[in-house]
């Protein structure tokens, strides 16, 4: 008999999976679970060997009688599972560090999900995730894919078009925002509330809310001087002048569009202190991070990780799994079909938005028009990721330039084709949907 929920994790051998545990763990009594199946490649096959083993001591020291395992057979983890979480990276460490340079060498903004290194990301992405997909149906399976996997928009884009399966997106930024405010204000994460809407890595708190009293304003004061950003960005003010004029709370992210000039400098910073770009310094925090991990007294997440830019992302997907599980309504920001909730964009695009959350999944909370002030730039990124998706699917080169040309932060045709064709070549062994010449 069936004692809590089943969960299969593709990726497991991700440095993320005890932040997962560590929320699956925190909120047992809300949805307790009966088994945990980490799922990796054979390239993946140590470092998922060594999470799993700190796992197993993080459950066991919080007393729960839950099965943790692991498995290279991805098919076989997949039967009889109510979530799929979904956090695998193609190609590793070693190919973000290739998207976020190709860009660079162009004079573009070299980033893992936006610009076109998030391009280049989704490539490589999409059809694997359809792959997982693809299992899935052939299983019949009716778990939810909950999908942390970047370029999350994309990428649930392409699993809610292509597939038949319950996809529903998740990110961290929506809930960093939400604790950032809950913290300035005194008060509990629960008793913030936003009206949010936009893509992922491209919204908006458009308002904000204390136990249901609008305090969008004073939120705009105190984030205006803030530089606070994810641990991934680099810091940069938004100033009075911007947020009087979008007056909204924008993402971390949204700083590579606005302040793009900036972001750039920063990054070459990097490069000429021989810094490297944000996946060389991850494979650094990562090596310590699998060393502590491997300290047989460890027995919870360590504070390291917070070093990484994926904090409270168990708190998103502990969330979602556990309202979906206990059909129990909760309120969070996800990826999900657009419908009708943004009526300037396709019906079928992955939009980020609040959604209410229960036993049938999410369904937008938001709708309404988008303010001029940023409805161009969310339209011009959707084209971009329609196209994107297009070419991940078809592999269609042209289509792939169309793609590139749209991305806001590829500044020229010329640059598009220089930055497309490094690309091609140099993840040949991961796009097998392109015919590329050597
Ligand atoms: C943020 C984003 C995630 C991304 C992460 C990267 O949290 O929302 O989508 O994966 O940063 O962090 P990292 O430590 O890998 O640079």
């Amino acid at each position: 008999m069936k004692t809590g929920a089943r969960i299969a994790v593709i990726g497991g051998g991700s440095s993320y999976t005890p932040e997962l545990v560590d929320g699956l763990l925190n909120h047992y009594e809300e949805m307790p679970v009966e088994q945990i199946t980490l799922v990796d490649i054979s390239d993946g096959a140590e470092k998922m060997r060594i999470v799993s083993e700190l796992s197993r001591r993080m459950i066991e020291k919080r007393g729960r009688k839950i099965t943790l395992d692991t498995t290279l057979d991805r098919r076989a983890a997949l039967k009889d599972r109510d979530f799929v979480c979904n956090q695998f990276r193609v190609g590793g460490l070693k190919a973000r560090a290739r998207d976020e340079s190709i860009p660079m060498r162009y004079g573009a903004i070299g980033q893992e999900t936006v610009g076109a290194g998030g391009f280049a990301k989704a490539l490589r992405t999409i059809p694997v995730a359809l792959e997982i997909a693809r299992d899935m149906e052939e299983l019949g399976s009716s778990a939810w894919l909950l999908n942390f996997t970047n370029p999350a928009s994309m990428v649930t884009q392409a699993l809610l078009n292509h597939s038949t399966v319950r996809a529903i997106g998740l990110c961290n930024v929506p809930i960093t925002m939400q604790m950032g405010i809950a913290e300035a204000f005194g008060v509990e994460p629960d008793d913030v509330g936003m009206d949010f809407f936009g893509l992922n890595h491209l919204s908006f708190a458009r308002r904000i809310f204390i136990k249901g009293r609008d305090v969008t304003q004073q939120v705009l004061h105190i984030a205006s001087d803030d530089n606070q950003t994810m641990a991934n960005i680099p810091a940069q003010e938004w100033g009075d002048d911007l947020l009087e004029a979008i007056n909204m709370l924008p993402n971390s992210y949204l700083r590579y569009y606005w302040f793009g000039d900036e972001m750039y400098r920063q990054q070459t910073a990097d490069l000429d202190a021989g810094k490297g770009t944000r996946a060389i310094r991850v494979m650094a925090i990562e090596a310590e991070l699998f060393k502590t991990y491997q300290n047989p007294e460890l027995k919870e997440k360590p504070p390291e990780l917070q070093k990484r830019g994926g904090a409270y992302y168990s708190e998103v997907a502990v969330s979602v799994m556990s309202s979906i599980y206990a059909n129990r309504p909760r309120e969070m920001v996800v990826n999900i079909r657009n419908g009708h909730a943004l009526p300037e964009l396709p019906e079928n695009a992955s939009v980020e938005v609040s959604a209410l959350i229960d036993g049938r999944g999410a369904r937008p909370l938001y709708s309404g028009l988008m303010p001029a002030s940023v409805r161009g730039l969310i339209q011009q990124v959707k084209a971009y990721e329609d196209l994107t998706v297009e070419a991940a699917v078809s592999g269609d080169r042209s289509v792939a330039l169309a793609a590139l040309v749209n991305n806001p932060l590829v500044p020229s045709v010329d640059v598009a084709e220089k930055i497309l064709l490094d690309i091609l070549r140099e993840n040949s062994g991961y796009l097998p949907q392109f015919e590329v010449e050597a």
